[in-house]
């Protein structure tokens, strides 16, 4: 099997595609799905507790090592900080809590989830006030990362990193950190292909991982809930372009779409809960692009415009963290 890797700047190697289990909220489906994944070879998986499926993410862990299937170190698995914990008090809490949901005693990398902290409510994400309004705190970013490295000094994160930082905010962070971020996870597909902050990564020896690879095609369910403001699809899968070179190399847009952003240099995490689309997704090592291709394929970014998920929720956009202005 041809399965490739990052190196990070921690010295670890991310592999370059990732499942991402946190939008599959049926128990079942979602063990079915990891199971698909693992068979074809993924050792890469993202979590978010956001729809409380980290349980069943460390139960299916824990049975494949307890069957002898897999070691622990051959996984690479991403735990995610809440925006309730994006504070100095509550990033060991939420640690803690992932390691517990997923049976494990590190991950090799833990991000904070978005730059904006949220009141801290036991049962509700995303809290909201009498208006509608998300309801926000001061966010000190660099005391929290000061904590993310605490957490990398007690073994529980091999790696940390950010995700929906902006150029400025990550310039903020590299300046008084001790340990660098090793990741960068930011919203990329054809349509949207944040070179400026890829290359930008790229200087700072910021790995960058790609989410929403396939523009979301069928939205995004949780923004839809929250009620964003800005919030779009566009199905890049059913792009012409991406058809038509689909069709020249006898594979799937899918494929077309997740080799392109290789070809980037960025890792890519999708989620799935079709057996054969995993298969497919994990299986694209095997051919390469022309250059004719990829230039066809760049020329298919629509900058900013194309952001499907701007978190753009009353509240959040008002806050001076909002990083997407
Ligand atoms: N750090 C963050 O803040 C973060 C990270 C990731 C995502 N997100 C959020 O989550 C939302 C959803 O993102 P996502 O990761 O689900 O986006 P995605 O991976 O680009 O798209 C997932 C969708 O593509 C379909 N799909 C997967 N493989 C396919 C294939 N080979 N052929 C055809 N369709 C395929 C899936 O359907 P099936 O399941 O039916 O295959 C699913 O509906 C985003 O808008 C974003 O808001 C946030």
């Amino acid at each position: 099997m041809n399965y490739s890797s990052i190196l990070l700047n921690n010295a670890a190697r991310i592999p370059i595609i990732g499942f991402r289990t946190s939008t599959i909220e049926d128990p079942i489906q979602l063990k079915l799905a990891m199971e698909a994944a693992l068979k074809s070879g993924c050792r890469h998986f993202d979590t978010n507790n956001l729809n409380k499926n980290e349980r069943i993410v460390g139960k299916v862990i824990e049975r494949w090592i307890s069957r002898g299937l897999l070691k622990r170190e051959e996984l690479f698995i991403t735990a995610t900080l809440p925006m309730a914990g994006v504070h100095p008090e509550r990033v060991e809490i939420f640690m803690d809590k992932s390691l517990k949901n997923l049976g494990l005693d590190y991950v090799d990398l833990y991000l904070i989830q978005f730059p904006v902290t949220v009141k801290y409510n036991e049962i509700i994400d995303l809290p909201v006030n009498e208006m509608g309004e998300i309801q926000t705190e001061t966010t000190d970013l660099i005391e929290v990362w000061q904590k993310m490295e605490d957490m990398s000094d007690y073994s529980r994160a091999r790696a940390i990193g950010v995700s929906n930082f902006n150029k400025d905010q990550i310039l903020r962070i590299l300046e008084k950190a001790r340990i660098k971020p090793a990741v960068l996870q930011i919203e990329i597909h054809p349509y949207f292909q944040n070179q400026h902050l890829v290359d930008f990564c790229g200087q700072k020896g910021i790995t960058v991982v790609a989410y929403s690879p396939f523009g979301s095609p069928r939205t995004n369910p949780f923004n839809k809930e929250e009620g964003s403001l800005k919030n779009k699809t566009f199905n890049v899968l059913e792009d012409k372009t991406v058809i038509s070179i689909s069709e020249k190399h006898s594979k799937t847009p899918a494929q077309i779409v997740s080799r392109f952003l290789v070809h980037m240099g960025v890792a890519i995490i999708w989620k799935s809960s079709n057996t054969s689309r995993i298969s497919e997704n994990m299986d694209i090592f095997n051919y390469s692009l022309d250059k004719s291709d990829i230039i066809k394929l760049k020329n298919l970014d629509k900058g900013d415009n194309a952001r499907t998920n701007s978190m753009a929720l009353k509240g959040l956009l008002e806050h001076p963290e909002y990083p997407f202005k």
